[in-house]
């Protein structure tokens, strides 16, 4: 990965913890003190099991947690000013404008009593000056045309949309207001192979030309090696690993990270066996005490059950959280 200077920072998240407080239950610890920066233009992968707070930090630097979610500290700064600390109508002024999201099973969110060209102009309304009819049509036609959409198509409903199509569709919202950062929390997770690849390369083509920087939640490490320069793992919801995207894959350092890397397919190793990580990420309602990964970890020993492991930096934007890279 090319290394930026920092000016190119444009989002700079630090110590990002969240709760959830469900009501008469033990509050759910779901992300614990996570930092990252994101520079312009760049892509940065977030990856981790199912549960390991990737939707829930999300969320909570857009300031769209659900009732019962709460930032318990963290800063979210972005082009000067802590996003956290802004009033709600600020906030709202950041949010499609300056930083938009496209939402987990996304494409299913459309309404279907309107038409898709109507519900993109309606998210050019929250934003844009004019109320010209004209002006709207002009640009929700742009917008449609930059995510591969035919004109022709601008007056239908979202049942005469192909899945693919429809998540093309929530991409043009999430473009609608010229965004400098856009989140895409698994844009791809329902859609056959054929059309997550179509997606995948639209993305990195907008990237190219709009120099948007993504944040690109997935599974999918075959996805995050091709599209993405740095990668984020979370566990449990903490920092497992940060680092460039060659670091992540060549010289993992957290056991995390090595096992998930063993339990997907490598098309250059071929005939390598997979291995799945048995058991499950744990509850975080509280964590366990150590490490969070210590009960699946291959390389446990006794100190990882009692002490929680401090984020350790390895080398350049390369971090990662275990006793190992310590001793
Ligand atoms: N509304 C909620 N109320 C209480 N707990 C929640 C809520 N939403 C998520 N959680 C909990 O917070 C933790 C993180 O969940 P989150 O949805 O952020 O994970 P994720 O990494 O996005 O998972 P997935 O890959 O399945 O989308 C989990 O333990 C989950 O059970
Ligand atoms: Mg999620």
């Amino acid at each position: 990965m090319a290394v930026l200077n920092d000016k190119n920072v444009i989002l700079d998240v630090r110590n990002l913890s969240i709760d959830y407080r469900p009501l008469d239950q033990a509050p759910v610890q779901a992300v614990r003190n996570v930092s990252f920066q994101l520079r312009q233009g760049e892509v940065m992968g977030l990856v981790g099991e199912s549960g390991c707070g990737k939707t829930t930090l999300m969320l909570g630097l857009m300031r769209l947690l659900p009732a019962g979610g709460r930032i318990v500290t963290g800063q979210v700064n972005f082009m000067g000013r802590d996003l956290m600390q802004l009033s709600e109508p600020e906030m709202n002024g950041v949010r499609w404008k300056n930083i938009s999201m496209i939402f987990q099973g996304a494409m299913n969110a459309l309404n279907p009593v309107h038409t898709v060209g109507d519900q993109i102009a309606e998210a050019l309304l929250l934003h844009t000056p004019t109320r010209e009819k004209a002006v709207l049509d002009a640009r929700v036609l742009e917008l449609l045309d930059l995510v591969g959409i035919a004109a022709s198509r601008k007056d239908q409903y979202p049942h005469q949309y192909s899945g693919g199509m429809r998540q093309r569709a929530m991409i043009a919202m999430a473009l609608a207001c010229n965004p400098q950062v856009v989140i895409a929390d698994e844009p791809t997770t329902a859609l056959d192979v054929m059309i997550q690849a179509q997606i995948l390369e639209l993305l990195s083509n907008l990237r190219r030309e709009l120099g948007l920087a993504i944040i690109f939640v997935t599974h999918d490490l075959g996805v995050v090696a091709e599209m993405c320069d740095a990668v984020l793992v979370m566990y449990g919801g903490v920092t497992a690993e940060l680092a460039d995207v060659d670091t992540i894959y060549n010289e993992p350092a957290h056991p995390y990270t090595q096992e998930l890397l063993r339990a997907f397919p490598d098309l250059t190793r071929p005939g390598e066996k997979l291995t799945a990580i048995p058991g499950y990420p744990p509850r975080l309602d509280p964590p366990p005490p150590g490490c969070r990964f210590a009960p699946r970890c291959p390389k446990v020993f006794e100190r990882c059950t009692q002490e929680e492991p401090m984020l350790h930096e390895l080398g350049d934007g390369h971090v990662a959280s275990c006793h190992l890279v310590t001793t």
